[in-house]
């Protein structure tokens, strides 16, 4: 039997890795086989991947020695930084170096870097159409990793830079699914306006990367943007009204209101979407989704996330 091509994913617990690892387990017969790396390999989210298949081992993004050992011998690594859970740039820049240090030591053939853009090649800090925040960002958790893309190529680190989109799983775990007004009607409140809002299934990000993992050498040194579709706010609160057959209102407010809005990361967010919608063009393109639906055939829409997922949105 053919050796299997160890792919390690970092973040296999959360949404992106466990994906990924997702994804590999439902394809036994590929050559593939998934090694979910986590801080705890007793978790039961740890138990449930090992259930799948998944050699799950120990490793922390903060413990570079921790991280070389979990990539060894690994065909492919799938690298991916945690900002909300410490909302420092810093240390999400410091955690890439550490993965791309980690990737080149222990001779990774193929990493994916799940990236964004640095928004200050199109905001430089003395644009002040939106406020520079951390002394240094525009849209910090972007920042930081479009600035860390050059830590993987500078390592030698043969890597896919993978432009995620908007997880439509935010409606549900970050807080923005619709809330009722004063009148009881569900309002949906983006500061875009009438720009487009790439989005992806969380679930679909870690199907896609897969692809660019079995496309193999020709994804290497190359840009793969992706999302499930662009719907507008307006077109996101009609599809929401259909799914949950209740009246959803797009509630569109300036940026500057969305940054006041004063819970953790408002401002980095009101400037990501701010960005998003004075730069829809340059933002959308490449993130095409079909380019997304070759990598992964079972691509959702966002009707078809709704139908999956409309239960689990809170609406209070
Ligand atoms: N929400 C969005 O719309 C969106 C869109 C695009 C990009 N992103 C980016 O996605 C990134 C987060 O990815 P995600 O959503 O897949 O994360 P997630 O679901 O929050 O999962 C994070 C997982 O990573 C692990 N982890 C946390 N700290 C770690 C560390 N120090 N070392 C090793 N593992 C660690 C944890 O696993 P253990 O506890 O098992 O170790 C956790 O299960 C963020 O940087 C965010 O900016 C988000």
């Amino acid at each position: 039997m053919p050796e299997r091509k160890i792919i390690a994913v970092v973040g296999a617990t959360g949404a992106q890795g466990g994906g990924l690892v997702r994804a590999i387990a439902a394809d036994p017969g590929s050559g593939f086989v998934a090694r979910a790396i986590t801080r705890d390999v007793d978790s039961d989210k740890a138990k449930a991947l090992a259930k799948l298949g998944a050699e799950v081992v120990a490793g922390d993004v903060d413990d570079e020695a921790s991280l070389s050992k979990a990539f060894e011998g690994a065909h492919g690594a799938y690298c991916v930084t945690f900002f909300w859970a410490h909302f420092s740039p810093e240390k999400e820049i410091a955690e890439a170096g550490t993965m791309a240090r980690a990737a080149k030591a222990a001779g990774v053939r193929h990493a994916i870097w799940s990236t964004l853009e640095d928004t200050r090649k199109w905001v430089p800090l003395d644009d002040h159409r939106m406020p520079t925040l951390m002394g240094k960002y525009k849209v910090p958790h972007f920042d930081a990793k479009g600035e860390s893309n050059r830590l993987f190529t500078e390592a030698g680190v043969p890597t896919t830079f993978l432009l995620t989109s908007f997880y439509w799983d935010n409606l549900i775990h970050f807080g923005m699914g619709p809330k009722p007004g004063a009148d009881g009607v569900l309002g949906f409140t983006l500061p875009m306006g009438e720009a487009r809002l790439p989005g992806i299934a969380a679930e679909d990000i870690g199907r896609c990367a897969y692809g660019v993992f079995k496309g193999g050498t020709q994804y290497v040194g190359k840009t793969v943007g992706i999302a499930g579709e662009h719907p507008t706010g307006a077109q996101m609160a009609a599809a929401m009204t259909r799914a949950l057959g209740r009246e959803v209102r797009y509630q569109a407010i300036p940026p500057e209101v969305y940054r006041g809005l004063g819970f953790p990361g408002a401002e980095d967010l009101g400037n990501m979407f701010q960005f998003y919608r004075d730069f829809e063009r340059d933002f959308c393109a490449p993130r095409d989704p079909a380019v997304a639906r070759a990598l992964n055939p079972a691509l959702q829409s966002f009707d078809q996330w709704l139908a999956a997922n409309k239960s689990r949105i809170p609406l209070g």
